[in-house]
């Protein structure tokens, strides 16, 4: 996901708009791959479709129903290279023989050692089979899936709002809405892109977050992330208002030995316990095994600090306020770090930045370098 600009254009018409409709399963999909697929003939499109929710039809086969008899000789343009293998539904690289279809042009390989190989078959099929040159905007529309296939834990996108001199608040243990209104619809973009947000229990207790996708005049969208709260000694309370309005599904992370308080269970949300020996990781461990493929974490202080010092973050996304709140508010990093300074200063790297507003929005990942010497 970029939030200022794409990655880089798609130049074929009918791969652009499969990667468009690749768009329409963003967040029913995972823990499978969001997929687009256009079937032209004579210069015509035919048939479209996209991969709706996952144990449904990949988009390969939506598309081929729609076009019926006029895939017989068709190209299909398919954003992800299609599957071989039988999991919930059959391989879409035999649908396609079966179809007739003479080329397909895919955006990028498949490099899940379970599903890939559609391309072999295809080939072998007698059916002629092309990559997009620049695999560049497949690979970032499925970031998250190819992470999630690769570690088993979900792409971890942390967001969080400091003032000009650093603190994420004006005073501890209070809310501060430090950002505008623009910086609030970046906000919603997110949460829409992600299979999860969390935030701390104690952001629970102090903000009462909604967590919701909501239009701009507050109206939530039909399609909601799983809400999530990771409590580790002190639980949500169970008055939250995200325990209550009933727009989309919660879930309370606990370490395995802490017993959920019996109000909480009475909220109806899901308690999900995690393996803390390890910290955070084993959180993440636990929403990559349901499922997870993003998340989006709204952080206050020490989660942030926890997700850092466990390496959990993917992407850190910070909103910077235009004031000053001076040296009685609290600090961003509450940790201590055990690194070298001159490593520590190259801990992240900015790959984006720009306004929202009047506020300024950077975007960072972890250095290449630390990630190669670690
Ligand atoms: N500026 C922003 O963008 C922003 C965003 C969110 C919140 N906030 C502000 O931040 C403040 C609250 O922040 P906070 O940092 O105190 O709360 P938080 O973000 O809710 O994080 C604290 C929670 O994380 C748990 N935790 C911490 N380290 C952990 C670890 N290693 N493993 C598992 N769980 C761990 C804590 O458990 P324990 O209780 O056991 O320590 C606690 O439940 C509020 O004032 C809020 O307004 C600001």
């Amino acid at each position: 996901m970029r939030l200022f600009g794409d990655v880089s254009p798609v130049s074929d018409p009918h791969l652009a708009r499969a990667l468009a409709l690749a768009e329409m399963g963003r967040g029913t999909t995972s823990p499978n791959p969001v997929v687009g697929c256009v079937i032209v003939r004579g210069g015509v499109v035919v048939g479209e479709g996209w991969h709706a929710c996952a144990g449904g039809p990949h988009a390969e086969v939506v598309a081929l129903a729609a076009a019926g008899d006029s895939a017989r000789g068709a190209t299909a343009y398919v954003t992800l290279e299609p599957c071989d293998h039988t999991g919930r539904t059959p391989p879409c690289s035999q649908a396609l023989l079966r179809a007739g279809v003479s080329r397909v042009v895919c955006g990028m390989h498949d490099p899940s050692p379970l599903a890939s190989g559609g391309a072999d078959t295809l080939r072998a099929g007698g059916v002629e089979v092309e990559f997009a040159q620049d695999p560049a905007p497949f690979l970032d529309a499925n970031e998250s899936w190819l992470h999630l296939t690769a570690t088993g834990m979900p792409f971890v996108r942390v967001k969080t709002a400091v003032t000009l001199d650093g603190h994420p608040g004006l005073a501890e243990g209070a809310r501060s809405q430090l950002t505008g209104e623009e910086a609030r619809s970046l906000t919603m973009r997110m949460r829409a892109h992600a299979d999860a947000v969390m935030v701390g229990a104690g952001t629970v207790a102090i903000d009462d977050p909604s967590l919701t996708v909501r239009a701009p005049d507050g109206t939530p969208e039909d399609r909601q992330p799983l809400r999530v709260v990771l409590a580790r000694t002190i639980q949500p309370p169970a008055t939250a208002r995200l325990f209550h309005d009933g727009i989309g599904a919660v879930a309370v992370l606990l370490p395995e030995h802490v017993a959920p308080d019996l109000a909480l269970v009475r909220t109806g949300a899901k308690m999900v316990a995690f393996d803390i020996s390890d910290g955070v990781t084993g959180a993440m461990r636990t929403l990559g095994a349901q499922g997870v493929g993003e998340l989006l974490v709204e952080a206050g202080p020490r989660l942030l600090t926890a997700m850092l010092d466990a390496r959990a973050v993917d992407e850190l996304i910070v909103y910077h306020a235009g004031g000053f709140a001076g040296t009685v508010a609290p600090p961003l990093y509450v940790g201590e770090s055990q690194e070298d300074p001159t490593t520590l200063v190259r801990a992240l790297r900015c790959v984006e930045a720009g306004c929202a507003g009047g506020d300024a929005v950077t975007v960072w990942r972890p250095h290449p370098e630390r990630v190669e010497t670690d």
